[in-house]
C-alpha cells in the first residue's frame, strides 16, 4: 500500500519504518527541513533499539522516503497518518494546533479520496475537529472530495517501540466506515497474522482507550509509590509486599514497581490531559488528580532523603548521580526524576556528577555547560570525590556493583536508591547507609 506519515518524530518515525519493513511504500513528511535532510543522510534523531538499521534497510530498498514536500506526500498515500506532537497547553490540555494544521494541509492538496488517521494521542472528539478542519478547506477550495477520519492510537513504549509495533497486544481502530476497516486491515495485515489483534470500535472509544490505558498504568505506579511511602513509615519492605500482591493474577506483576516517580513524554502529559478534559465537561476526576499529585510528591523524594541524610546542609556537597534518562534504554529526559533532583540540588548549592549510558548528550543539550554539573563517560568516574550516590534510572549496567569500592570512593557512606536495585543487607554489610524507596527505613 502507499502510505503517507505526517511527523517524523518518535511515533511517526517508528510507524513509518515498521510499515515500510512490512512491505508498504512509505513517504514521511515533516516541516523540519534540517531533520528531513539528516534522515535522508541516514542520521536517526532518536535512540531506539533496532530502529536505525531498519530505517537504513528500508531506505535502501526504496520503500521509505523523507520529504518536506507536503503536496507530493498528500497525493502519494491513500492512508494519511497524522503523527505530529500534541504538547500540553498551559492548562494541561492537549494542544491540537499541529494536528489541525496537518488536516488543513491534507485538505489543501488532496485530489481524491483519503483516509486520515489520527495516530497522535488526542483528546476524545478530535476526529470531529479534524473533519471540520478538512471540510473548511475543501469548501474554500470549492471542491467536493470524499474522505474518512479514523483514530488509530499507538501503544509504543520508548526503548521497545519496534518490538511493540510488531508484537503489540492490540491494534485499535476507531471508525464506523467499512471502507476504512478494509484499508486498515490491509495496512496491518503483516502484523496481524498469528491471532486477531485488530479491534474496531467507534472513534470516541478508540480515542478514550488510549488515555485510559496510560492513566491506568500511571495509577498502578502512583498506588505503589503511595504504599511504598506507607511501608517506609510503618517499617515494612515494599519489595516483599510487591511480590505478595503481584502473585494475585487480578493484580499481576507488571507496572507495580515503586520508584522515584513516572516520567517521559506520555504518562505525565496524558494523565493531566485526561483530568483536564474531564473538568472541561464538568467532571471532577479525583482519582486522576491524585495520581498526578502523588507522582509530583514522589519525584521530590530523592532530594528529601538527601536533605535528611545531610542534616539539611547540601551546600558545597558533590552528589554522584547514576541515570539521567526517565527510564532505561532511552536517551529521553522529558519529565525525568533526575531533572527535578538536579535542579533541587543546584538550588541547595550542591554539585552533580552524573553518568548515563545514553543520555549525556541530551543532558548537555538541556542544561548546557555549568560549573555545578559534570557528566562522566564512565559510571564509576561519577563517584570520584562525591559525598553520596543517588540512582535515578534502573539501567542494567547499574545492577552489578562492588560496594566496598563505592564505600571507598564516597566521602560519606550514603546511597539513595530511587529504583530499589539492591539487596539492603548486602549494601549495609559493606558499611554503607542505604536509603531505598519504601524499604522499611524511613529517613
Ligand atoms: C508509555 C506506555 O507504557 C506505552 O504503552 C504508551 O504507548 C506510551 O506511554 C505512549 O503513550 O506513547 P513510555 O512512556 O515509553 O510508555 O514508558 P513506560 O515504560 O510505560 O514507563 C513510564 C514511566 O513509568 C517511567 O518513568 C518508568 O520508570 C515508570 N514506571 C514504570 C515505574 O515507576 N514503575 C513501573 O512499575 C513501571
Amino acid at each position: 500500500m502507499k502510505i503517507t506519515i505526517f511527523g517524523s518524530g518518535y511515533v511517526g518515525l517508528v510507524t513509518g519504518t515498521c510499515l515500510a519493513d512490512a512491505g508498504h511504500e512509505i513517504v514521511c513528511v515533516d516541516v523540519d527541513e534540517d531533520k528531513v535532510a539528516r534522515l535522508n543522510a541516514g542520521e536517526v534523531p532518536i535512540y531506539e533499539p533496532g530502529l536505525e538499521p531498519m530505517i537504513r534497510t528500508n531506505m535502501d530498498a526504496g520503500r521509505l522516503r523523507f520529504t518536506t514536500d507536503a503536496e507530493m506526500a498528500v497525493n502519494f498515500g491513500l492512508l494519511q497518518f497524522i503523527a505530529v506532537g500534541t504538547p500540553p497547553d498551559e492548562d494541561g490540555s492537549a494542544d491540537l494546533k499541529y494536528v489541525l494544521k496537518v488536516a488543513e494541509t491534507i485538505a489543501t492538496h488532496m485530489q481524491d479520496y483519503k483516509i486520515v488517521i489520527d495516530k497522535s494521542t488526542v483528546p476524545v472528539g478530535t476526529a470531529d475537529k479534524v473533519s471540520a478542519a478538512i471540510d473548511k478547506v475543501l469548501k474554500q477550495r470549492g471542491v467536493e472530495l470524499e474522505y474518512d477520519v479514523c483514530s488509530n492510537p499507538e501503544f509504543l513504549k520508548e526503548g521497545a517501540a519496534v518490538e511493540d509495533f510488531s508484537k503489540g497486544a492490540r491494534i485499535i481502530v476507531g471508525t464506523d466506515s467499512e471502507r476504512v476497516k478494509r484499508a486498515m486491515r490491509e495496512c496491518y495485515s503483516p502484523y496481524n497474522r498469528n491471532h486477531e489483534k485488530l479491534m474496531f470500535m467507534d472513534v470516541r472509544c478508540a480515542e478514550l482507550t488510549k488515555y485510559a490505558a496510560n492513566a491506568m498504568l500511571a495509577t498502578k505506579i502512583s498506588f505503589m509509590n503511595e504504599v511504598a511511602n506507607l511501608a517506609e513509615t510503618l517499617g515494612a519492605d515494599i519489595e516483599q509486599v510487591r511480590h505478595g500482591i503481584g502473585s494475585d493474577p487480578r493484580i499481576g506483576y507488571h507496572f507495580i514497581y515503586p520508584g522515584c516517580g513516572y516520567g517521559g513524554s506520555c504518562f505525565p502529559k496524558d494523565v493531566q490531559a485526561l483530568a483536564r478534559a474531564a473538568s472541561d465537561v464538568g467532571y471532577n476526576a479525583e482519582l486522576l488528580n491524585a495520581v498526578e499529585s502523588v507522582n509530583k510528591r514522589q519525584k521530590g523524594k530523592l532530594f528529601q532523603k538527601l536533605v535528611q541524610a545531610f542534616d539539611n546542609d547540601l551546600e558545597g556537597k558533590t552528589i554522584a548521580l547514576w541515570g539521567l534518562a526517565f527510564k532505561p534504554n532511552t536517551d529521553d529526559m522529558r519529565e525525568a526524576p533526575s531533572r527535578e533532583l538536579m535542579e533541587s540540588l543546584w538550588k541547595a548549592g550542591a554539585k552533580v556528577q552524573a553518568f548515563d549510558p545514553e543520555a549525556s548528550r541530551e543532558c548537555k543539550r538541556i542544561y548546557g555547560e555549568r560549573d555545578d554539573l559534570t557528566i562522566t563517560d564512565k559510571r564509576d568516574d561519577a563517584l570520584e570525590g562525591a559525598d553520596a550516590l543517588v540512582i535515578c534510572t534502573e539501567w542494567k549496567a547499574f545492577r552489578t556493583v562492588d560496594f566496598d569500592f563505592v564505600k571507598q570512593k564516597l566521602n560519606t557512606p550514603v546511597i539513595v536508591d530511587g529504583r530499589n536495585l539492591f539487596d539492603p543487607d548486602t549494601v549495609k554489610s559493606a558499611g554503607l547507609l542505604y536509603f531505598a524507596m519504601g524499604r522499611g527505613e524511613s529517613l
